[in-house]
């Protein structure tokens, strides 16, 4: 039986998770999110770690065609913070008890090394908070002195792990670069997090059982997975978006092939299902990111459309999630949530 081969947490094949993602049978499916569910607590535990996230610019050197940051979009109002701007944020962020504060921006390059160092710098040396970064592809040197600076963690999705998918939708880039950065990520003694879009345009469900594959290989520290949902001033305008159950479906075949990866319940699944996060916190997810970007920028962070929270402050973000997470029977963690490799 197939949930039988899921409890023992061997290796997993490609054949098998296709005939997964291909079976209809609804309580199978129940029982694989049940397990997901169950992996979560025994691992993870009751916790959900709140990350606050603060997207300091939304201006971007690439192409990629899903995505509304992309260069040629000039319908897209832009911005960028300055240093001391972010600064304000992360203190919004420290006072109310969070730990981990994650800096996400498109590929601006006016961000230079000196200027990504400072900030680390500033913000250790004045708040008690992990960082995560998640700003996309750079050298080998420039992810190490930025790990050197103080940061602790990365987010680089892998977005696809069909080479020839990753490659139709990224003009301006390649698969094995994107492959090249995630292992520097690792070798620079990153805590690393990877992940794909659910329900990309021409996605099979063969693509995604190597999305899964992927995480098995990997084992990443954290995994942000959600759905694809089009926006009207790309490539992709017109598309479908990725569906509730796909996203559940992954979300739980993740936690089930990394069960000690920290899973966040992503903003775009919460935006394409009203209870979107609840769910995936059901499945495997234990993670959530409140959104601390000032209200003047994040109207502009508009990666897809009708993203979820986009007129909250990040005070009553921070409110309503910590309010819905107890409604979903949780606690909130009070730890920096680490990686469980780099937990003593
Ligand atoms: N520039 C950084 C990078 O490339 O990693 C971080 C910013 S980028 C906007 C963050 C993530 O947004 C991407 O990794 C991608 O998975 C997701 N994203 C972009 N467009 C999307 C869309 N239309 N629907 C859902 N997710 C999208
Ligand atoms: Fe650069 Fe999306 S194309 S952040």
């Amino acid at each position: 039986m197939a949930i039988d081969i899921l409890k023992k947490g061997k290796q997993i094949d490609k054949t098998f998770v296709v005939d997964l993602l291909e079976s209809a049978d609804k309580s199978l499916w129940d029982d694989i999110f049940s397990l997901a569910d169950f992996i979560r607590e025994q691992y993870m535990g009751n916790a959900v770690h709140l990350r606050g996230i603060i997207e300091f610019s939304n201006i971007c050197k690439r192409s990629c065609n899903y995505c509304g940051l992309q260069k040629q979009n000039k319908q897209q109002h832009r911005y960028r913070m300055m240093p001391e701007e972010i600064l304000k944020c992360v203190s919004s962020v420290a006072e109310l008890g969070i730990k981990t504060v994650v800096l996400q921006s498109g590929e601006d390059d006016f961000y230079t090394l000196d200027i990504l160092v400072d900030l680390i710098k500033q913000i250790k040396k004045n708040y008690d908070v992990a960082i995560t970064l998640s700003i996309g592809e750079k050298t080998k040197q420039e992810y190490r002195a930025l790990h050197d600076a103080g940061a602790d963690r990365y987010l680089l999705r892998h977005e696809t792990a069909s080479p020839e998918l990753y490659n139709k939708l990224h003009p301006d880039s390649c698969f094995e670069d994107r492959l090249k950065c995630i292992k520097y990520l690792f070798e620079t003694g990153f805590q690393v997090g990877i992940g794909s879009m659910i329900g990309l345009p021409g996605q099979t469900n063969s693509n995604m059982a190597d999305d899964i594959l992927f995480l098995q290989k990997f084992q990443p520290d954290m995994i942000g997975t959600g759905p694809f949902i089009p926006n009207g001033q790309t490539q992709l305008k017109g598309t479908e978006a990725g569906t509730i159950e796909q996203t559940l479906k992954i979300t739980a075949l993740a936690r089930i092939v990394c069960r000690k990866a920290h899973i966040p319940a992503t903003t775009a699944t919460g935006t394409i299902d009203k209870f979107g996060r609840e769910k995936a916190l059901h499945v495997g997810a234990n993670v959530i990111m409140p959104n601390f970007t000032p209200q003047k920028y994040r109207v502009h962070y508009t990666i897809y459309p009708n993203k979820r929270c986009i007129t909250e402050d990040g005070h009553k973000c921070n409110t309503c999630i910590r309010a819905m997470i107890i409604n979903e029977g949780r606690t909130i963690a009070s730890d920096y949530g680490h990686a469980l490799r780099f937990q003593k």
